[in-house]
């Protein structure tokens, strides 16, 4: 097993003659050996390490200058949404928030001082498809880069460097780690002008991971292809589940036939993953509420891709820090529910929604007399 070099410097062996290593916010010997992983089933040349997910998507928007523009999705992860915002404004960085569904809408938006794209596909928390290979293929005669958020999909399910992107992000501390025991981040591409100019960001701030955590990662990836495999088995089956009951409103999960993105899904994905969102029959906060207290295997909290499935309420969870008209707009209702399906037996997991879909109905149908109790 790779150790954890936990070590903060290396001795030299003579001035200006190191061993490859000289301080460990430069290199460690485990974050390379994690790195090198990490480029390796992405299909990339080069991966840099980070403490978290947004710290490497710090360091890409530090490759830009005041006055650039950046077009991005409007559905994304609240704490990118909130980086943006509230951080890179201020810094003279303007952002445009659009549909990248239909990737014509690009062209309206690019001019000569857009620098970068940047998407999740899917998204976070609508399960929103965009099309990778053809947002590259507009970007072909522009200088621009593009950055893919692949944290939903994983390395197993989709590589956004195959498809055209210039660097791919993840939030390691999801399915990489896979055990919800770690925060951490990583970027992966293949231009080496661009990695030298990541790497310089990376060293220059900081923002750097401490070796037991790029061990955990590394051991982490080991069973990535395992537990994917059963995140997404158990995510077709719950989703197709929750769509056949009539409590339950609308399923956002990208291997239905009739998704919109469900083509493009299937041209750049190989499988759909754990993650699914939906809403209520009795769209209410109540209702929401009742079902996201009443579950037991799927435990109420933040963060997703752990072997431990999680339900959690984007709303008030992973996405508070939108503005409520920009998520009711980008269809992101009050009373979503966001399911990390994790890869316990998918029997166990379909009963205990059942209960807490049931309860929620019940209640609300006490509520209104005369209502019809429609659990499944
Ligand atoms: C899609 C996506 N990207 C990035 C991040 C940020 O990653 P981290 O929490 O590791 O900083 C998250 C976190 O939830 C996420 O869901």
């Amino acid at each position: 097993m790779t150790p954890i070099y936990q070590t903060a410097t290396y001795v030299q062996t003579a001035l200006g003659d190191h061993k490859g290593y000289e301080y460990a916010r430069t290199q460690n010997p485990t974050r390379t050996a994690l790195q090198d992983a990490l480029a390796a089933i992405e299909n990339g040349k080069f991966a840099l390490s980070f403490s978290s997910g947004i710290a490497a998507t710090d360091a890409v928007l530090k490759l830009l200058n005041p006055g650039d523009e950046v077009i991005t999705a409007n559905d994304m992860y609240g704490g990118t949404y909130r980086l943006f915002t509230k951080i890179f404004e201020k810094y003279g960085l303007k952002f445009h928030f659009i549909d990248l569904r239909d990737t014509n809408n690009l062209k309206n938006h690019i001019n000569d001082k857009t620098k970068l794209i940047w998407m999740e596909t899917p998204t976070n928390p609508m399960m929103n498809i965009i099309d990778i290979a053809g947002t590259a293929k507009i970007l072909k005669e522009h200088k621009i880069l593009l950055c893919v958020d692949n944290t939903f999909a994983s390395p197993y399910l989709q590589n956004p460097l195959d498809h055209g992107a210039d660097i791919v992000l993840h939030s390691a501390t999801k399915y990489l780690g896979g055990h919800s025991d770690v925060v951490h981040g990583c970027l992966i591409m293949n231009d080496p002008a661009l990695k030298e100019k990541l790497e310089f960001i990376q060293n220059s701030c900081g923002a750097v991971p401490g070796p037991q955590d790029c061990f955990l990662v590394l051991r982490g990836l080991k069973t990535l292809h395992v537990r994917m495999q059963r995140h997404s088995e158990n995510g077709a089956k719950i989703a197709r589940w929750l769509k056949n009951n009539p409590a339950v409103g609308e399923v956002h999960y990208c291997g239905f036939e009739d998704h919109p993105g469900h083509d493009i899904a299937k041209k750049q994905m190989r499988d759909f993953g754990g993650m699914i969102s939906f809403t209520l029959h009795n769209d209410s906060m109540e209702a929401a509420q009742k079902v996201l207290e009443t579950t037991k295997l799927f435990s109420l909290a933040e963060s997703l891709g752990g072997v431990e499935s999680l339900i959690g309420h984007p709303a008030t969870m992973t996405h508070a820090s939108i503005p409520r008209e920009e998520r009711i707009k980008n269809g992101l209702a009050d009373s979503l529910i966001r399911l990390s399906v994790g890869i316990e037996d998918v029997d166990d997991l379909i009963a205990d929604l059942d209960n807490a879909i049931g309860k929620a109905d019940e209640t609300a149908s006490k509520k209104e007399p005369g209502r019809k109790v429609v659990s499944a």
